[in-house]
């Protein structure tokens, strides 16, 4: 057995950990050779709650589970992580835009930040779940000066498979069909799922649908799904967040392949005009051993460039509500 590597996540008594944390203990994040230790966090009112969920997963018996640490004390939960998930946020309710949340959830992001700073591994990976997820981000970097700004990317991952979902139920074929996806910006209404650069089966996606769909059908439904699902379960996404946030992750720490990217809100170089500093979402890939760098080539259309900018506009505004914690 490989030496266990230390895995924190935050709002673990909630809906997406619910589903997050029997998946990672599972194998499915790092594969059935890897142990994992498991550091919880959650604010001492859900303790009660997460002792429940910490039951169920000792009930599961998993080989892989070394050990799950819980805790209210985000030094405790983030000390030597490898990976952390910042998932712990309040979620948004019918009828609240993503970024409503910034008042009662970014000091939390700053408080962790703090915490990732003084006491995780200098090489973790820092996954933003919880929304306004590339704001949160931002903000996390921006208390955490001692780790590099590549320890932290945002969550677009689900807006990614949203898109790559909707392709390819248009196409008649398989989400593993569809590669080249992206998504551009803000984990927000004003996200930009991209099709100039995906293919089908090796084919330009552009070529095998119309304009119109993608305008009037596509970019709208990826756009607004998040809101969709709360309206139709009355909650907010779970079971997909937590696969995206495993999606993700993976790619991150283990590599993309066959010349594929993957989305992630990540710190802007400044690639494609976009400020630098920000953290937006580009296509990015990944090397086998972790190391992502921002897709910087891709020839990009007037039709994209009005909407990349717009989200990134989007980005400046919400940083500027945030000034006082950066
Ligand atoms: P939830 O309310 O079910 O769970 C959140 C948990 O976080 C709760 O148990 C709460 O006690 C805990 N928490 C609150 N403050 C905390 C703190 N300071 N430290 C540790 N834990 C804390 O919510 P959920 O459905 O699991 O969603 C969590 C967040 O993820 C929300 O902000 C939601 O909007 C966001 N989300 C993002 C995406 C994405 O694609 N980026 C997708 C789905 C949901
Ligand atoms: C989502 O995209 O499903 C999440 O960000 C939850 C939300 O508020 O839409």
């Amino acid at each position: 057995m490989k030496t266990p590597i230390v895995i924190a996540v935050t709002g673990a008594a909630g809906q997406i950990s619910y589903s997050l944390l029997f998946r990672i203990v599972s194998g499915e994040l790092f594969g059935l050779e890897q142990p994992v230790i498991l550091r919880l966090l959650e604010v001492t009112p859900a303790l009660e709650k997460l002792h429940g969920v910490v039951m169920e997963l000792n009930d599961c018996a998993y080989p892989l589970l070394q050990k799950v640490i819980q805790t209210d004390d985000p030094k405790i939960a983030f000390k030597d992580a490898d990976y952390v998930f910042l998932v712990g946020a309040k979620p948004r309710k019918t009828g609240m835009k993503r970024k409503d949340l910034l008042e009662s959830n970014a000091v939390i992001f700053a408080e962790q930040g703090k915490a990732l700073n003084e006491v995780a591994s200098r090489h973790v990976k820092v996954l933003v779940t919880g929304n306004p997820a590339n704001t949160n981000t931002l903000i996390t970097q921006s208390n955490a000066p001692d780790l590099s700004p590549r320890c932290f990317a945002g969550m677009t991952m689900l807006d990614h498979n949203r898109a790559i979902s909707q392709l390819a139920e248009k196409c008649g074929v398989r989400s593993k069909d569809i590669k080249n996806m992206i998504i551009w910006g803000n984990h927000s209404e004003t996200q930009y799922p991209d099709l100039h650069h995906a293919t089908v089966k090796g084919q330009e996606a552009f070529s095998l649908v119309d304009d119109r769909w993608v305008v009037e059908d596509f970019i709208p439904t990826v756009q607004h799904r998040g809101g969709a699902i709360i309206e139709a379960r009355g909650l907010s996404s779970a079971a997909s967040a937590a696969n995206a946030a495993i999606d993700q992750m993976r790619a991150w720490a283990l590599g993309t392949e066959d010349n594929d990217w993957v989305s992630m809100a990540v710190f802007s170089d400044g690639s494609y005009g976009i400020e630098k500093g920000l953290f937006y979402s580009f296509p990015v890939r990944v090397s086998a051993d972790g190391e992502g760098t921002i897709v910087n080539d891709l020839k990009i259309e007037e039709f994209s460039l009005e909407r990349m900018q717009e989200t990134e506009q989007e980005l400046k505004e919400e940083r500027l509500a945030v000034q006082h914690l950066l």
